[in-house]
């Protein structure tokens, strides 16, 4: 299984992978978590990467898919992948076509922008697994305690309400034009075409 998960800022892509990773034992590729490991490691990279994503802003798309071409070097990509928060812009999308990069599907989370507020201001995430959480929606079982490690929780440096704000018109401007993308290219007869899905984002996590 090779997918691409698309969607707002908060739609739920995080929460969703780990349990479509799970079922398909295939690796998530998730470019925001890669990003906040370099930043925690104190890398050149991580280094570069921290002021873009605390102003909301998006890292630029020749690290970015550098980033992801060394990724999918590595052994676990075989069985396939499920990028999260990757590609972002219509470039990266344009360098994972023109690398030729198998995939079957691109799922489209849709969440309306009123709920992601809301989303992001209670989530606490662990931060060296990715795994995210909400105070009210998806609680941990100990408060502030990662379920499987027992470690502490953290909010996210970009979940301030007018970094969200930011990175919404963001994802309007850069990343919105990839659903057209998509469904576009998903209407040829283009054998290599990934299918496309919407599935709505509203429910609970389990549905
Ligand atoms: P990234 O980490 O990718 O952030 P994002 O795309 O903004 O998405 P989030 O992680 O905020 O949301 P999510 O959809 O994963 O939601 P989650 O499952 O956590 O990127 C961060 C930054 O890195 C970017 O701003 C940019 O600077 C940089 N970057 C990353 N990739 C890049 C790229 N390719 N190019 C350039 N720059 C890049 O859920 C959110 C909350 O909602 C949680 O609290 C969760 O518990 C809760 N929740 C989930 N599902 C439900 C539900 N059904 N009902 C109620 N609550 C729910
Ligand atoms: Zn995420």
């Amino acid at each position: 299984m090779r997918l691409i998960l698309l969607g707002p800022p908060g739609a739920g892509k995080g929460t969703q992978a780990a349990f479509i990773t799970e079922k398909f034992g295939i690796p998530q590729i998730s470019t925001g978590d890669m990003l906040r490991a370099a930043v925690k490691a104190q890398t050149p990279l991580g280094i570069e990467a921290k002021k873009v994503m605390d102003a909301g802003g998006l890292v630029s798309d020749d690290l970015i898919i550098g980033l992801v071409r060394d990724r999918l070097q590595q052994p676990d990509c075989q069985k396939g992948y499920l990028f999260d928060g990757f590609p972002r812009t219509i470039p990266q999308a344009d360098a994972l076509k023109a690398a030729e990069i198998p995939l079957d599907f691109v799922v489209e989370l849709v969440v309306p922008e009123e709920s992601i507020i809301e989303r992001m201001s209670g989530r606490r995430i662990h931060p060296a697994s990715g795994r995210s959480y909400h105070v009210k929606f998806n609680p941990p079982k100990v408060a502030d305690t990662d379920d499987v490690t027992g470690e502490p929780l953290v909010q996210r440096d970009d979940d301030r309400e007018e970094t969200v704000r930011h990175r919404l018109s963001v994802y309007r401007e850069q990343t919105r034009p990839l659903v057209d993308y998509y469904q576009t290219w998903a209407a040829t007869n283009d054998p290599a075409a990934p299918a496309y899905r919407q599935i709505e984002g509203l429910g609970t996590v389990e549905e």
